[in-house]
C-alpha cells in the first residue's frame, strides 16, 4: 500500500464509522481508533533489540502482514535507545519503523518508556530509584522500580514524552498511546513519605481526626505531630489497619497522579489520540477504578494457566471474570487485550504450551467479553536476557512455518470475519461486587480466618454459576451505579463505605435483588467496626442481625438444610465449611437452617422482602453445589437474560455482544471434551463460515462457534 492510499483508506473508514454511529443508536461504541477499519491484532514490538541485525526489520514487516497483524505497541522499554545520553536523542530508528508501518498499513500504539530507565539516569539521579518498605533504596536494574514522586523522574518523563508527542503524535501510523507498562508497587523514599503526609493532611485536616479514624489510642500509637507519620514497614508500623488502608489508597492516588503527569505532554500536543496503560490480572496493589476517568480506553494483560487441569473451566471462568471487570471499569466500553501469549509464558511455575485450538478460543474469549483487540507479548522472541524463552509470534527459528505463527494467523483471519462485532456491547442485567478497598481491608483484618479469608476465591465461587449459565455479568465495586441491574451479588462486603448501605437499600426498594453473605457490613471506610450490630448499614435491607461468626477448622463442617417448599427450589442439603454466621431474623424469612453443632436449627439462608425487591443473605460458606442450585434458581425466578435459552453442557459458556440489531453469541467450550449445544429455536448463522447453524451445534475440544442472530 502506498502512503496515499493508506491515508485515503483511513479517511473513508473514519467517515463510515461516524455514519455507523448515527444509524445504529446507543449500543455501538466508536472503534478504539477512528483510523482503523478492523479489529486490532498485533503485539508488543521491540525493534530496538534488533538494530544490529540487518534484514530483521524488513522480515518482520513481511511476517506481520502474513500473520494478519495490523497493530504493534512500540517502544515500551526503549528509553536508552531513544536517549542514550541525557539530552541526546536518537529517533532515526523509530522514524524508520513508523514510516515503514505507514507504508504497509500497520499501526502503532506508541509507548512512553517510563517502565524502565537508562543506567545513566539512575547513576546521575539516584532519587529516581525506588525505596522498599524496608527503607533500602534499590540499585539500578530490572524494571518497574522507579519512584512515582521523584521530581527528577517526573522531569525526565515530561521531557521524553514531550519529544515523543511532538515528533509522532501526528504520524499517520500512530493511533494511540501506550503509557508506561504495568504500573505497580509503591515507593517509601523521603519524597514519598512527604507526599503521604500531605495526602493525609488533606484527607483528615487535623491529627485528632486521623487518630480517631485509625483508632491509635490502641497500644499508645497516638500521633502527636505530622512528622511522626511513616508508611507501613516490616520493621515498623504494620498493624494499624487504618494506616495500611490509607497507604494503599495513597499508592493508588500517587500512581494515578504520575500517570496523569505522563499523559499531560501527550494530550498537550494532540488531544484526540486514545490513551491507555496496560493493567494486570486482578492486581491487588492498585485500585484500577481510580484510573478510569483518566484513560480513554482500558487495556490489560492476560496470562492464564491453561491446561492446568483437563477441564479448563475454572481458569476460563476466572479469566472471564477479569475481562468483565476490565470492561466494567469504563462502564461497558470495549477494552483492549493488550498482551497475551501466543503459546506459553516463561515465568509461570510450569509454562505449558497452548494445546491446538486454545489460542483461537482464548483470544476470542476476550472478544466475547468486550475486547476490540487481540494483542500479544511479544512479536519476535528476544535472543537474550530474561524473556528469551517467552512465547512470541516469531520464534528464534525466524520464519512463519511454526505452529504458533499459524495459530496467530488463524486468529487474524477470524478477526477479519468478526469486523461487525467491533463496538458492540455486552448488556448485563446482573453484576457482582469485587471491591478493591474491601479486598484490602478484609484481608488485613486479623479476624476469624487468618489462615486465608479467601475473598477472591469467594468472588469466583459466586461468579461461576453465572458463567456456567451463560449469563453476561458486570464486575463492579460498591461505588458503582446499581440502578441498571436487576441483580447485584455482593459476597463478603466486609467494608461498607458511606452511602453504600443506603444505595443498596434504595436499589432493593426499587425492585432490585441483592445477594449478600456472611462477613458483610462489619467495618466502615476507616476499618472501624460498626457499633450497634452487624451487618451495620445492611442490617435493615437484609432484615437480619448477625450476632457471632464461627470459624471452622478444615476438618469441620456443618449442614445447610433448605426448608421444603421455600421460595426457591433447592436441593435437600448442602455442606457449609470455614465460616458460619449466627444470625437472628429481623423481618427476613429463613429459607434454610443449619443442621449441626450448637446452632443447629438457626437460619443459614434468608430472604427479606423490602420495598419492591428482595435481599438474600447466605450465612455460611457453602459448597459449589449450593451456589449452582441457588443461583440457577434465582436466574430462573427473576428471568435474568441468559445468552441462549437452553441448558449449556458443563464447561461450555455462552457470552453475548450486541448492537441492538444483531446479537453475536460466543459459544465456547473449555471442558476439555467434545460437546454439543442445543440452540434455542432461533435462527443462527455461523459468523466464521457464513453458514446457517443446525439446531445442535458441535463444539470440538477447545472449540468456539460465533453465532449471529437478529436481536429481539
Ligand atoms: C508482562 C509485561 C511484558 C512481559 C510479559 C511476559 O505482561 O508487560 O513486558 O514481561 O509480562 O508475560
Ligand atoms: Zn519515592
Amino acid at each position: 500500500m502506498t502512503r496515499e492510499s493508506f491515508v485515503i483508506g483511513v479517511y473513508l473508514f473514519a467517515k463510515n464509522a461516524d455514519e455507523g454511529q448515527r444509524s445504529d443508536g446507543m449500543k455501538r461504541y466508536p472503534p478504539i481508533s477512528s483510523k482503523v477499519p478492523a479489529f486490532l491484532h498485533g503485539a508488543d514490538y521491540n525493534p530496538d533489540q534488533w538494530l544490529q541485525y540487518p534484514g530483521v526489520f524488513e522480515e518482520d514487516i513481511r511476517l506481520m502482514k502474513k500473520a494478519k497483524c495490523n497493530v504493534m505497541s512500540v517502544g515500551i522499554f526503549a528509553w536508552t535507545a531513544l536517549e542514550p545520553e541525557e539530552g541526546v536523542y536518537r529517533f532515526e530508528w523509530l522514524d524508520r519503523v513508523l514510516d515503514t508501518f505507514a507504508e504497509h498499513g500497520i499501526y502503532a500504539f506508541l509507548a512512553t518508556p517510563s517502565g524502565a530507565r537508562p543506567a545513566w539516569m539512575s547513576q546521575r539521579y539516584p532519587e529516581v530509584l525506588r525505596v522498599g518498605a524496608n527503607r533500602v533504596r534499590n540499585l539500578h536494574g530490572r524494571r518497574h522500580n522507579h519512584c512515582f514522586t521523584s521530581p527528577a523522574y517526573r522531569r525526565h518523563v515530561t521531557r521524553m514524552n514531550t519529544q515523543l508527542a511532538q515528533r509522532y503524535a501526528h504520524h499517520p501510523a500512530v493511533i494511540g498511546w501506550h503509557v508506561s507498562n504495568e504500573y505497580g508497587g509503591g515507593c517509601h523514599c523521603p519524597y514519598c513519605q512527604e507526599a503521604f503526609r500531605s495526602w493525609l493532611k488533606a484527607k483528615y485536616g487535623t491529627l485528632e481526626r486521623l487518630n480517631e479514624a485509625w483508632w491509635t489510642a490502641f497500644w499508645s500509637h497516638t500521633y502527636t505531630d505530622w512528622s511522626q507519620l511513616e508508611s507501613p514497614a516490616p520493621h515498623g508500623e504494620q498493624e494499624t489497619h487504618g494506616l495500611n488502608l490509607d497507604w494503599r489508597r495513597f499508592v493508588t492516588d500517587q500512581t494515578v497522579d504520575f500517570c496523569r503527569h505522563e499523559i499531560a505532554p501527550l494530550r498537550a500536543v494532540r488531544s484526540d489520540l486514545p490513551v491507555t496503560t496496560n493493567f494486570m490480572l486482578a492486581y491487588e496493589g492498585l485500585n484500577y477504578r481510580k484510573f478510569s476517568d483518566l484513560l480513554d480506553v482500558i487495556s490489560w494483560d492476560s496470562y492464564p494457566t491453561w491446561h492446568e487441569a483437563d477441564d479448563d473451566s475454572d481458569v476460563a471462568a476466572w479469566i472471564s471474570l477479569n475481562h468483565d471487570y476490565f470492561r466494567s471499569l469504563k462502564d461497558g466500553r470495549p477494552f483492549m487485550l493488550m498482551e497475551s501469549t501466543p503459546s506459553n509464558t516463561n515465568w509461570q511455575p510450569i509454562s505449558k504450551l497452548k494445546r491446538p485450538g486454545m489460542h483461537l478460543l482464548s483470544s476470542l474469549q476476550a472478544v466475547a467479553h468486550g475486547s476490540d483487540t487481540v494483542q500479544y507479548f511479544q512479536w519476535r522472541k528476544s535472543r537474550g536476557s530474561s524473556e528469551k524463552f517467552h512465547g512470541a509470534v516469531v520464534d528464534h527459528a525466524g520464519h512463519e512455518h511454526t505452529r504458533v505463527f499459524q495459530d496467530v494467523a488463524q486468529v487474524g483471519e477470524a478477526l477479519e470475519k468478526l469486523k461487525d462485532v467491533i463496538g458492540t456491547s455486552v448488556q448485563p442485567e446482573a453484576a457482582i461486587i469485587f471491591d478493591w478497598e474491601n479486598r484490602w481491608a478484609v484481608k488485613n483484618a486479623q479476624g476469624p480466618r487468618n489462615q486465608a479469608i479467601k475473598y477472591e476465591e469467594t468472588i469466583r465461587a459466586h461468579y461461576r454459576p453465572f458463567w456456567e449459565a451463560g449469563v453476561p455479568m458486570d464486575v463492579i465495586d460498591s461505588e458503582s451505579d446499581f440502578s441498571k441491574y436487576k441483580l447485584v451479588v455482593a459476597p463478603m462486603l466486609y467494608m461498607v463505605r458511606p452511602g453504600v448501605g443506603e444505595r443498596l437499600e434504595r436499589f432493593v426498594e426499587n425492585g432490585g435483588t441483592l445477594v449478600a453473605t456472611y462477613w458483610s457490613g462489619i467495618v466502615d471506610e476507616n476499618d472501624l467496626c460498626f457499633l450497634g450490630g452487624f451487618p451495620g448499614p445492611l442490617r435493615k435491607v437484609l432484615g437480619i442481625w448477625s450476632e457471632e461468626i464461627d470459624s471452622l477448622y478444615d476438618r469441620d463442617s456443618n449442614r445447610v438444610i433448605p426448608k421444603e417448599g421455600g421460595v426457591l427450589p433447592l436441593g435437600s442439603e448442602y455442606r457449609a465449611a470455614e465460616l458460619c454466621d449466627l444470625i437472628h431474623l429481623e423481618g427476613a424469612e429463613a429459607l434454610a437452617h443449619y443442621g449441626g453443632d450448637f446452632y443447629a436449627g438457626r437460619p443459614a439462608l434468608t430472604v427479606n422482602r423490602y420495598g419492591q425487591g428482595k435481599a438474600y443473605y447466605i450465612a455460611s460458606r457453602n459448597d459449589a453445589s449450593f451456589h449452582a442450585d441457588f443461583y440457577s434458581a434465582l436466574i430462573r425466578e427473576m428471568g435474568i437474560r441468559r445468552t441462549i435459552g437452553t441448558e449449556l453442557p458443563p464447561g461450555v459458556t455462552a457470552q453475548l455482544r450486541t448492537d441492538g440489531t444483531t446479537d453475536y453469541v460466543f459459544l465456547m467450550n473449555f471442558s476439555g471434551k467434545e460437546q454439543t449445544v442445543a440452540l434455542d429455536g432461533k435462527s443462527y448463522t455461523d459468523v466464521l463460515t457464513g453458514e446457517a447453524l443446525p439446531p445442535q451445534v458441535k463444539l470440538g475440544v477447545h472449540g468456539i462457534v460465533i453465532a449471529a442472530r437478529p436481536s429481539e
